[in-house]
């Protein structure tokens, strides 16, 4: 058995991770990131319109709006105090990926260039903002670039192509993780004083995703199993604009730059769901919108996708009759500048030309809101209180610290990596400083090996395959945009025969050590059939409508009652798990609380949980 010693290990190399490795390495800490994937493959470079910061290059902006639209977009169940960290050390971000190299597009003065994005306004909702610095529509790829460029300048370790599927806790501390070499099948400990989990989502929990195949939440799934609970995993987003059937993001900065929805009838329809923002509301908007038309039998063709159309005539046509200045105008060159990637897309995978014809979307499964919870510091909290573990740290997607409250706004996501990553590395580098070194128990990768001994020689009927289809098709119809008790119990029953299958039937036919990808999907299908149960588990506690998580039996917000929020535990039981769902971890309302202090009457509190208009 290898044993890797080093100060801080970090599981997973996206933008989280990396910000997390180079803040740590920075630091004076000695670092090794273990992913699953080659770094530069990691699924932050799937980002695509932009990453949010308040710069101010085109129109008026302020951290502080920034903030406002945050906790908004997240339908007040955001953290207050958190926005406020996210939105204000963006700016200082955004600034510091450039001089790291990170080529953003830019004005014709050679500011960065911004665009508008869904929810992002200026002066407390008056009127959209441009806000997402982008580098074309690849931005998140740059990231990546660029991160992983400095920590290689950095000396930071990386163990590529290991897959870490279990963690160590000693008496309450996180003493390291345990991971399997992909290229042999040989499990591997890495000791550690400290652990960051960056592992990102969960999206293959759906049939339709926006997520790449890797995106199967293994570092929440394990915490989870190791006594950690997870944070309000009822809330998951779609985005309104994957491409149809296939799921692949199709960027709200095509929305950013004029790009509008129509239905069969050729209406723009967002004019009558968010008379202001129309196309950019917040995601949670436009997804519910896309469904009540496709309901009320106004998708293209009967068949549940609308027309998203960013052909110059058309967006002109629209910024006419706003009366916008006429530079905002775009031709086929803007649209092939600033939208390559989506233009490519398109063409490849449907033989569409977005320059000449419109592309059909459907929401797609895109990011989960809840997740591990940390602190401001990316430090893991065990309970409402806010007790943390340890040695335990988590960040980006994988991780509720809660910004992104019930809703996430486009970009935020790579704003928190990058703020986050960076806090937790710092926060992380000092206490290595301070930390001894836990005792390792004997064998401690035991249970994990019994784990895959047993999937390696399972002899079944069900293979993962179609399990794993059977769950996505579940989630989707059962626990998706629209919910009711009805459907969300019949997720959960339908989970639990998929489970049943899983620990007593499954069959996979490769046995070998090598790349075995088989046993690794396997293995992988216990973690996203763990995340889907405890998003249904806590869909179906969660009885009013809030952001992401649409209940149709309670349609309301009720904040009197359910503005906390969630935390679901589990008792360790792989096989036949019980759960415990708590309503007791409060919101921080504290930029709210800070207006009654001064005295600010209601009308003018900014932050004052209100009924969210677009
Ligand atoms: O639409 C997009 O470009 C996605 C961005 C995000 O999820 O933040």
């Amino acid at each position: 058995m290898k044993v890797h010693k080093h100060d801080a290990i970090i599981v997973g190399a996206g933008g989280a991770g990396l910000m997390a490795a180079l803040y740590a390495s920075k630091g004076g800490a000695d670092v090794a990131v273990v992913s699953k994937l080659y770094p530069t493959r990691s699924h932050t470079g799937t980002a695509q319109g932009g990453i949010g910061a308040a710069l101010g290059n085109l129109d008026e902006d302020k951290p502080i709006y920034h903030t406002y639209d945050t906790v908004k977009g997240g339908d007040y169940l955001t953290d207050q105090a958190a926005a406020r960290i996210l939105a204000e050390n963006a700016v200082d971000a955004v600034i510091e990926l450039e001089h790291m190299g990170l080529p953003f597009d830019r004005t014709s003065e050679r500011r960065i260039s911004q665009r508008r994005f869904g929810g992002h306004t200026r002066n407390f909702g008056q009127e959209l903002v441009r806000r997402a610095c982008h580098a074309a529509d690849r931005t998140g790829h740059m990231i990546l670039q660029t991160l992983y460029q400095q920590c290689i300048k950095n000396e930071v370790h990386f163990f590529d192509e290991f897959q870490v599927v279990d963690m160590i806790v000693v008496d309450g501390v996180c003493a390291g993780v345990i991971a399997i070499e992909l290229g042999t099948g040989e499990f591997h400990i890495f000791h550690g004083k400290a652990s960051f989990f960056a592992t990102g989502g969960w999206g293959r929990c759906g049939a339709v995703t926006s997520n790449a195949h890797s995106l199967t939440g293994d570092g929440a799934a394990i915490a989870l199993r190791r006594g950690v609970p997870l944070q309000d995993m009822e809330f998951f987003q779609f985005h309104p604009t994957g491409i149809y059937k296939m799921g692949i993001l199709i960027t709200e900065g095509v929305r950013g730059e004029g790009g509008v929805l129509i239905n069969s009838a050729g209406e723009r329809f967002m004019e009558r769901y968010a008379p202001s923002a129309k196309d950019l509301a917040s995601r949670d908007v436009v997804s519910r919108a896309i469904y009540l038309e496709t309901r009320e039998g106004r998708s293209i063709k009967n068949r549940g996708y609308m027309h998203l159309d960013v052909r110059p005539q058309t967006v002109n046509r629209y910024f006419a009759e706003e009366g916008r200045d006429r530079s905002d105008f775009i031709d086929e060159a803007t649209v092939e500048r600033k939208l390559p990637d989506i233009l490519d897309f398109c063409r490849t995978y449907l033989g569409v030309d977005p320059v000449k014809e419109p592309m059909p979307v459907q929401p797609t499964a895109h990011y989960a809101m809840g997740g591990i919870p940390t602190n401001i510091e990316a430090q893991v909290i065990t309970d409402a209180g806010g007790a943390v573990m340890p040695g335990l740290y988590a960040a980006g997607e994988t991780a509720c610290v809660s910004v992104h409250g019930a809703n996430r706004l486009g970009t935020n996501s790579l704003v928190d990596l990058i703020v986050f990553g960076r806090r937790g590395g710092m926060h992380m580098a000092e206490f290595v400083k301070a930390a001894d070194w836990a005792q390792l128990p004997a064998n401690p990768e035991a249970e994990i090996r019994a784990e895959f001994e047993r999937l390696r020689r399972s002899s079944g009927k069900s293979r993962p395959g179609e399990l794993r289809a059977k769950m996505q098709a579940t989630m989707m119809d059962n626990v998706g945009v629209f919910r009711t008790q009805e459907t969300v119990q019949r997720g959960i029953d339908e989970l639990a025969e998929l489970r049943e299958r899983f620990y007593q039937d499954i069959h996979i036919d490769d046995k070998a050590h090598v790349f075995n990808t088989d046993l690794m999907e396997a293995w992988e299908l216990g973690a996203l059939i763990d995340l889907a149960d405890v998003t249904a588990q806590t869909a179906i506690e969660r009885k009013e409508s809030r952001g992401a998580h649409s209940r149709e039996d309670f349609k309301a917000r009720d904040d009197e009652n359910w503005l906390v929020h969630s935390l679901i535990h589990h008792d360790g039981e792989l096989a036949n798990p019980a759960y415990r769902v708590s309503f007791d971890k409060a919101v921080d309302l504290s930029l709210w609380e800070a207006e009654k202090e001064q005295g600010l009457p209601e009308g003018e509190q900014k932050f004052r949980p209100v009924e969210r208009v677009y």
